[in-house]
């Protein structure tokens, strides 16, 4: 009476283990799929940090009008150049306003947005 059940239960345990590692092994082999999920952080980040100012998405203006639409700024710049202006904190581009300051990932996945962006006509 046991022992199926434990080998029942042993067998769900080896299953849900596999099933496991395919969920972690899954987005990582895949190249395209890391760069969809470091764009989407991106896009929060930018909507979040970066909209009040900043035209963040495909169309629509900037509510201020001074600040450049990030798709204007993406088709502007290689974006090697703004990877490197978001490390040191984009305060050169940013005079009246306390200044940036991104960890690597986030420019990481700022720039996979951008990236996005650029990709549009
Ligand atoms: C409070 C308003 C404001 C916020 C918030 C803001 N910006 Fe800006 N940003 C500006 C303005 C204004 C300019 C134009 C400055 C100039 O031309 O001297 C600018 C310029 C820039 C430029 C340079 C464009 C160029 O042509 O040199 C980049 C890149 C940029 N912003 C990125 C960002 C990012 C990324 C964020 C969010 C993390 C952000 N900005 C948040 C107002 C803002």
């Amino acid at each position: 009476m046991l022992a199926p059940r434990l080998a029942a239960a042993a067998l769900a345990l080896i299953c849900a283990g596999c099933a496991g590692q395919q969920g972690l092994d899954a987005p990582a082999s895949s190249g395209a799929s890391m760069t969809a999920q470091a764009a989407e952080r991106g896009q929060r980040l930018a909507s979040a940090t970066c909209a009040s100012c900043h035209a963040t998405g495909q169309a629509g203006a900037s509510p201020l009008a001074a600040a450049p639409p990030f798709r204007d700024i993406a088709h502007r710049y290689p974006l090697d150049q703004l990877e490197a202006r978001f490390a040191e904190g984009l305060a050169t581009s940013h005079p009246a306003m306390p200044a940036f300051v991104f960890r690597a990932s986030e420019i990481d996945d700022l720039i996979a947005y951008l990236e996005t962006l650029k990709a549009e006509p």
